[in-house]
This record gives C-alpha cells, sequence and structure tokens, in this order.
C-alpha cells in the first residue's frame, strides 16, 4: 500500500490527467485489498488520514485559482473510482484472484443436488398408478367455499359428521350465505364436484393435494397432510370395477402380494362406503406391534358415489345452462376413494413419526436422495 502523496509539478491539464490516471490505476491495482474492504475505504476515503483526503489537501494548497475546477472534477472521478471498487467487491475478489492465482488445494464449495421430499414422491408414485390405467390428474384450491367442501358432499350445515373435519376458517365471513364462507379444505373431495360441474362423464381423474384439519398433532396426525382422491364416472361402474381397481392400485404400490379387503364405513358422500385395508407387509398378516396384532392396515376410505352428489352437481351445471342430464342417477355411476400420503409414505418407509416429514431435518431427508 502507498502512502506517500505525489508531487504534483504543474497545474496544466495534460499533468492532471496523467497525475489522476497514476491514481486510479492505483485504487484498481489495489483492489486485492478488498477481501477487508473496511480497510481499503479507510485508506482512501478516511475522513482525517484518507488518501483522497491527503492528496487533495497538498494539491489544493498550491493550486492557482483557475485550476481549482478542473482539480475538483477530476478528484470526484477518483472518488468514484473507489466508490465503485467498493461497491463490486464480487468483481474485485475475482480480479484479485487472476492476479495473485487460485489455490486449487482448497477445498471448493459443495452444493448437494436438491431432491424430490419423500412426500412429494410418494404423491408422484401414486398417481403414476393411475395414469397407466388411464387417469388423468386435476387439481383444486386449498382455500375452499363451504359448498364444495361441504355442502355437495352431501354434509348439510350443522350435519354431525362435519365434526370429523374440523378446519380453519378464513375470518369475517359472517354476512357471506353459508355456502359461499371460506375455510382451508379438509379433504380432496371438494375436487370431485369442481370437475363433475365442469365436464360430462366419463370422468376419471386423481387429485393429488395439501388439506388441513384442526388435529392436535401427534405421531401419526399433522393439522396439514396430503391425499391422493381418486373419482371414476361412466356408465356401468360397478362396486366390483372399485374393488378390482384398489386392488390393482395396492398391488402397484406395496408389492404383488399384498391382500385387499374392504370393511363397511360411512362417508357422507359415497354409499355404500368402505375403508380399505392391506394384509401387514410388515409381517405378512401374521400380527405384529405394526398392525396392532390384527394382521391388517386400514389404508384409505372409498365407496359409490351417492346419488345425492349427482343431484348436486346437476343442480350447479343447470346454473351454468348445462340442462344436458349428464349425471342421470339412472343411467351414471362412479365410485371414488381418498388415501392419506404421509400415512401410505410411513408404511413404506417404515416411518414411524409422521413429524419428521416437516421437520426439515437434513438427517432424515437424506436418506431419500
Ligand atoms: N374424503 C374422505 C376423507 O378425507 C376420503 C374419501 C374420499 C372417502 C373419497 C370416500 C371417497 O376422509
Amino acid at each position: 500500500m502507498n502512502d506517500t502523496i505525489p508531487q504534483l509539478r504543474a497545474y496544466d491539464e495534460a499533468t492532471l490527467e496523467a497525475a489522476f490516471a497514476t491514481l486510479i490505476e492505483e485504487v484498481r491495482s489495489e483492489t486485492s485489498l478488498l477481501q477487508d474492504p473496511e480497510s481499503f475505504r479507510l485508506h482512501w476515503l478516511g475522513r482525517k488520514q484518507g488518501r483522497l483526503k491527503l492528496i487533495s489537501e497538498a494539491w489544493l494548497k498550491s493550486a492557482p485559482p483557475e485550476a481549482r475546477k478542473p482539480l475538483g472534477i477530476q478528484f470526484n472521478r477518483l472518488k468514484q473510482e473507489i466508490e465503485a471498487a467498493l461497491e463490486a467487491p464480487a468483481a474485485a475478489d475475482s480480479a484479485a484472484h487472476t492476479e495473485q492465482g487460485i489455490d486449487i488445494t482448497l477445498p471448493g464449495t459443495q452444493r448437494a443436488p436438491g431432491i424430490a421430499h419423500p412426500l412429494l414422491k410418494t404423491m408422484e408414485q401414486i398417481v403414476q398408478v393411475f395414469h397407466n390405467l388411464g387417469y388423468s390428474t386435476n387439481l383444486g384450491p386449498q382455500v375452499e367455499s363451504d359448498f364444495y367442501n361441504f355442502e355437495a358432499l352431501n354434509f348439510p350445515p350443522n350435519h354431525p359428521a362435519r365434526d370429523t373435519q374440523d378446519t380453519l376458517v378464513i375470518a369475517n365471513q359472517q354476512n357471506r350465505p353459508s355456502r359461499d364462507r371460506l375455510l382451508m379444505r379438509t379433504h380432496t373431495s371438494p375436487v370431485q364436484i369442481r370437475t363433475m360441474v365442469a365436464q360430462a362423464p366419463p370422468i376419471r381423474i386423481v387429485i393429488p393435494g395439501k388439506v388441513h384439519r384442526n388435529d392436535a398433532a401427534d405421531a401419526t396426525h399433522s393439522p396439514i397432510f396430503h391425499q391422493v382422491e381418486g373419482l371414476c364416472v361412466d356408465t356401468n361402474i360397478t362396486f366390483s370395477d372399485l374393488k378390482g381397481t384398489l386392488d390393482h392400485a395396492m398391488k402397484a404400490l406395496f408389492g404383488s402380494d399384498v391382500k385387499t379387503r374392504f370393511f363397511p364405513s360411512f362417508f357422507p358422500f359415497t354409499e355404500p362406503s368402505a375403508d380399505v385395508q392391506i394384509s401387514c407387509i410388515f409381517c405378512g398378516g401374521k400380527g405384529c406391534r405394526k398392525c396392532k396384532h390384527s394382521g391388517w392396515i386400514e389404508l384409505l376410505g372409498c365407496g359409490m358415489v351417492d346419488p345425492a352428489v349427482f343431484a348436486a352437481v346437476t343442480k350447479e351445471r343447470r346454473k351454468l345452462g348445462l340442462d344436458d342430464d349428464a349425471y342421470d342417477p339412472n343411467r351414471i355411476t362412479g365410485f371414488a376413494f381418498g388415501m392419506g400420503v404421509e400415512r401410505i409414505a410411513m408404511i413404506q418407509h417404515g416411518i414411524s413419526d409422521i413429524g419428521h416429514f416437516f421437520s426439515g431435518d437434513m438427517r432424515f431427508l437424506e436418506q431419500f436422495a
């Protein structure tokens, strides 16, 4: 670092130009000092002992009056050069490296390539099983209206079935009609309604997505989780089609040895409804701690689309001027199913706490790289 104050022999334009060119060259050659920008700044711009201050004092003191203006202009140029160097530390840094050479023995910065989150992987796998059967994907909003999340799915206002799907509601909507009130969707089933209102049968769709419930978090519950919904609507769709489809899907996901069984259950929007169980993949059905010694693991809900749902869809379609009887329950039947992605991923990988999916702990996530 140069601390001497250069001599200025004359004040004509050429001499000034040359003197400042030397100083600017000095600034540029010192950019290696920018690794410590504060000392570079003090060296050049320090209020009392800064080089700029000292040189301008020395040179201005003996300057004839007519040289003051061109000197001032030149000092400003120099100052801008110093400030520009301070503002571009990255560029200065690499300049320094090319000057000094790069130490190739230093370890590099390692950036691990990103991976799909294990939940998304499982979700994608489930969706793929149904794509292979000719299903397409449909998506819907996470902020949903009471109508799509409940009413059209045959949960009337105040019906006790709503208690099982308590959720977060959007504030300040007391003045809206109950069907328009917004909430965080509690399941992916509202997208069944959205799809049927928008298009006539045949329908074969899967609906992956995020859902919300007012559930206390524990090892198997999280207030935010994911589902994959399915809907198949056409002429001549029967419960056998539902059984065959889900049996195939479970074998595709968990291995061809897996058996399925269907237990009577209840959902307002399917009739009859069933819970699907698979033979325990940990003990092969003999009974273990994982299956609570029953040999079976409960995995998803399903059923035949309730005619009341077709009626709600038809009413909506008529409002839109689609008076086509596309969902005439005497001609059209369908089945629907919904599964929890976390639950399936936990069984696939033997994960015992749902919280791992959301903790962001790299030691957990890296196992899926
Ligand atoms: N929506 C139901 C739930 O979240 C699951 C389901 C979907 C059941 C489709 C039947 C048919 O519990």
